[in-house]
């Protein structure tokens, strides 16, 4: 396989000013007839006249034209992925092709491709080579006029980017629609969408009074399920018009549902593409989670109107440009609408149990690549949560304003363009040089840059020493990042570390050193800002309390850093930090620190009693802390992920016990349950009379509901037990998924009729089933592999919705006891589904194959078996992106 590098990057030859195209849809074919209009790029001239080289995949040619002469075929070449015209005019000329291709038996739901008798699109980030020869190049923008012609009956609604300018009846039943967008774009915002659909429909005025029809397009009987999506795009919209006063710039917004989508949802200029679990939903049929995450995905998609869509990515290496900021201001709307805290642990948990995980096996890359072989394998988490940390820690160093400056300064230099993550951080350096004119600079931008190209997870190495008879606190900071595949040398990063200590009686204790900056509330009380940018740092803090003992250290307050702490705190530091902390996500932090060591100890055979009674201790008070919600109790006492946890565990000759590791945590919460019985039951009660509050009140109750339903089931609390059983036929999905999930380790007849009862209720909606079929495949005990294969056989599991797939196959690498389970069965297993799917869709087949890739992080006998599943893999036929995976995965 050949590697794209990004020190490869040249203009392209030829210019592209319009993409007209002529898309008939059939009952069982389609065809498309591009014009093309080109002219010789002057930032291109010097290199000569080049051959034009247009992608094309799948496609049959039926016609090829230069301004109106058919092209003779000594004067192009056909191969298996495009087209290369060799001696192309040197002057304007348009281009004019038709091709012929299979909408209806394309499984890749890339290109064109039908999902439920929908005709759908999938273009990003190189699916639009499926539907016409083009360049195809993310800085190729031009002005798309598109006709759709289609069958009146079972088309009856024509989709496309921009305003409909058009519509008309054909002969034969046949009719059409004319869409024109006025705005330049790549070919990879391009989408159209055919079929029966019913619309939702709402006005909205921007804040300069433009109106704009906002429209959701559903399948038929889906309407009532559409309100919670429509509500979240207008509070979406208004909110960058207040935040970053970016408005709405087109007369229409659509969003369309399909059940068949290989991601989450996609951004085409006005045309948005949503899987449908991302849209449907009210309380009954989705849980305060989902509709948390459908308000962000909407946003999220809707914020790429100018961050990706009005300024795009000059090539797939600038994917974070786009992505990365997006999700930033994605997390900053949930924060403003729910709350910074909550939202920042959260997306904290995230992180450390999958970019984290990334950063440390075969896989890792840096948030701005130099080089891949095929670009669908490099939609990460380090590309999205990595790279919005990036931005965040810009945000951080230069404070809101100065921040928004530069925002505004990228706006408004790039507007129209496609542009470079170089050329984003150029705008913040600018902001920054002229909010610190006159005074020195607060860190070196250059320095910063390192962040975009160097992978791994920056450790910072802490040691302390306190004078009690000075009151003077020390810090030694050592900082490094761990050799990744192809980068075994890392240089210091700028690194910002908010910090603040706690004194005995749980006071913020104010502190001073040179290289200190105070940080604004919002950071816990007297919150320090270090900017760590050496090897290693030496800060010295004095005028503290004279006392033996040093204050407790809270560091990385708001994780203002993508990094991870090694400094030995004691227990009872910890403790401390956990009842006092007045920072939420160090507080939380320190209790997840006392967790995992408490997990850690059991799954090695020896429980931690001491630990566990403090920590019984202190979550007995959080329990009865009247200053607390109950959102945040349940996220303080929540246990740290799987991930999080195989990662602890495998300190120097270390490796993780998947298995182990899973039963300890269940017997910590088995543990807990017991000796908080009291507490536990007394919340349950207080919990209840807010259960069907509608979202997003109560959310915080039943989040603690929920942790309560596990650890008493785990204590065998029949009458626990009872009431979740009892949730599956409630009113609020949460409670019922919350209660499915408290009996979902224990085989007990209520589990079985739990599960029973909801496959039963809701077995004809698919997007509610694939959650059934997840829990299902995730049952941690019995013949799992039996189950599962039961489960793929199943009348009602979709092989070809990725959804399904996601939820049996990553229900399974989630499962650990059965996935890890001695023996090997389940990597094999894994890798045989894997290559099968992969016949069907490369790009889900390969984003499963990770689960396989972290061979080498387990003992000796897993690691064999896990690298002899994939080498089985290996050996099978192969799509080029689960090939990329595996040999990666190998190579490494
Ligand atoms: N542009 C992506 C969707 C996409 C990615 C399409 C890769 C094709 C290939 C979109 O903006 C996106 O990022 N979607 C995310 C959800 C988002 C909230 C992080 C997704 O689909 O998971
Ligand atoms: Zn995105």
């Amino acid at each position: 396989m050949t590697a794209v590098r990004l020190a490869d990057y040249r203009p392209a030859p030829y210019l592209l000013g319009r993409t007209d195209l002529t898309v008939r849809l059939w009952a069982d074919h389609a065809e498309v007839e591009a014009e093309l209009a080109f002219s010789p790029n002057p930032a291109a001239a010097e290199q000569g006249p080049a051959p034009l080289k247009l992608a094309g995949i799948d496609l049959t040619l039926e016609a090829l034209a230069i301004d109106g002469r058919p092209l003779d075929p000594a004067h192009y070449t056909l191969e298996r992925d495009g087209l290369i015209l060799h001696q192309p005019p040197q002057s304007p000329f348009v281009l004019h092709s038709r091709v012929r291709l299979h909408p209806h038996s394309n499984t890749t739901l890339e290109g064109l491709y039908v999902s439920g008798g929908l005709f759908t699109t999938q273009c990003e980030a190189e699916g639009f080579r499926r539907i016409t020869f083009h360049p195809d190049r993310p800085d190729l923008l031009s002005r798309f006029r598109v006709r759709i012609e289609a069958e009146q009956a079972s088309c009856p609604v024509l989709l496309c980017n921009g305003n409909c300018l058009e519509t008309g009846v054909l002969e034969r039943g046949r009719h059409y629609a004319i869409w024109d967008d006025p705005f330049p774009k790549p070919s990879y915002l391009f989408a159209l969408v055919a079929g029966v659909l019913e619309e939702a429909r709402e006005p909205f005025e921007t804040a300069s009074g433009r109106p704009v029809q906002l429209r959701l397009h559903v399948e038929p009987g889906d309407l009532p399920f559409t309100t919670h999506a429509m509500t979240s795009l207008k509070r979406a919209m208004r909110w960058d018009e207040e935040r970053y006063g970016l408005e709405y710039d087109l007369d229409e917004y659509n969003i369309v549902a399909v059940r068949h989508f290989n991601m989450g949802a996609m951004e085409n200029k006005s045309l948005n593409i949503f899987n449908s679990k991302l849209v449907l939903a009210d309380s009954e049929t989705a849980t305060d989670g989902e509709l948390e995450r459908i308000e962000s995905v909407i946003a999220h998609e809707y914020f790429h109107n100018w961050t990706g869509n009005r300024i795009t990515c000059r090539d797939w290496f600038q994917l974070s440009l786009k992505e990365g900021l997006t999700v930033f201001r994605d997390q900053s709307f949930t924060a403003d609408l729910h709350g910074a805290s909550l939202n920042r642990i959260e997306n904290v948990g995230l992180l450390r149990n999958t970019q984290f995980r990334e950063d440390a096996g075969p896989t890792a890359h840096p948030v701005q690549p130099d080089a891949y072989e095929v670009i669908d394998n490099f939609y990460t988490t380090t590309i999205y949560e990595k790279g919005s940390e990036v931005i965040r820690m810009l945000h951080t160093l230069l404070g809101e304003k100065t921040f928004m400056n530069g925002m505004a300064l990228y706006v408004s230099r790039h507007d129209g363009s496609a542009a470079t993550c170089d050329d984003f951080v150029q705008a913040m350096d600018d902001a920054a040089r002229e909010a610190w004119s006159g005074r020195p600079a607060a860190f070196d931008f250059g320095q910063f840059r390192r962040w975009y190209h160097q992978a791994g997870t920056p450790v910072l190495q802490i040691q302390r020493h306190w004078n009690g008879e000075r009151g003077e606190l020390t810090l030694h900071i050592q900082q490094h990042t761990p050799a990744t595949p192809c980068q075994p040398h890392k240089q210091p990063l700028v690194i910002p570390l908010a910090m603040g200590l706690v004194g005995q009686g749980g006071e913020a204790l104010p502190l001073h050193a040179a290289q200190a900056r105070q940080l604004p509330p919002q950071w816990g009380h007297h919150s320090q800002l270090v900017v760590i940018d050496q090897a290693e740092t030496e800060l010295r803090f004095t005028g503290l309390p004279q006392q033996h003992h040093p204050p407790a250290l809270s560091l990385l307050r708001q994780f203002s850093a993508p990094v991870k702490l090694e400094l030995g705190r004691p227990v009872a530091e910890l403790v401390h930090l956990l009842a006092h902390d007045s920072d939420p996500v160090a507080r939380w932090d320190a209790g997840q620190l006392l967790l995992r060591r408490g997990i850690l100890a059991r799954s090695q055979g020896e429980p931690d009693q001491q630990l566990e009674e403090e920590l019984a201790d202190a979550f007995a008070r959080i329990l009865a802390d009247p200053s607390l919600s109950q959102a945040s109790r349940a996220m303080l006492l929540s246990l740290p992920g799987q991930a999080e946890l195989e990662d602890a565990a495998s300190n120097g000759d270390l490796s993780p016990d998947p298995p182990a590791l899973f039963a300890a945590a269940q017997a910590l919460r088995r543990h807990l349950g017991e000796v908080l019985e009291e507490p536990l039951l007394q919340l349950l009660e207080a919990c209840e009379p807010q259960w069907t509050a509608i979202w997003p009140q109560g959310q915080g109750d039943r989040r603690l509901t929920g942790l309560i339903w596990s650890w008493r089931a785990a204590a065998a609390d029949a009458g626990v037990i009872d009431q979740a059983r009892q949730a599956v036929d409630g009113p609020s999905m949460t409670l019922a998924r919350l209660g499915l999930s408290a009996l979902q380790c224990h085989d007990l007849p209520q589990r079985q009729a739990a599960s029973d009862a909801f496959f039963a209720r809701w077995q004809h909606k698919p997007v509610i089933l694939d959650t059934w079929f997840a829990l299902e495949a995730a049952a941690p005990f019995g013949d799992g592999l039996a189950r599962v294969q039961r489960l793929l056989e199943h009348p009602r599991y979709d092989p070809n919705a990725p959804n399904s797939v996601r939820a049996v196959l990553g229900g399974l690498a989630g499962n650990a006891p059965v996935f890890h389970a001695p023996g090997g069965a389940g990597y094999r297993f894994m890798a045989e589904q894997i290559a099968a799917l992969d016949q069907r869709n490369p790009i889900t087949a390969s984003r499963l194959a990770k689960v396989l890739s972290r061979w080498r992080s387990y003992g000796s006998e897993r690691s064999d078996q896990m690298r002899a599943a994939l080498e089985h893999l290996d050996s099978c036929k192969l799509s080029t992106n689960t090939r990329e995976m595996v040999e990666l995965s190998l190579s490494q």
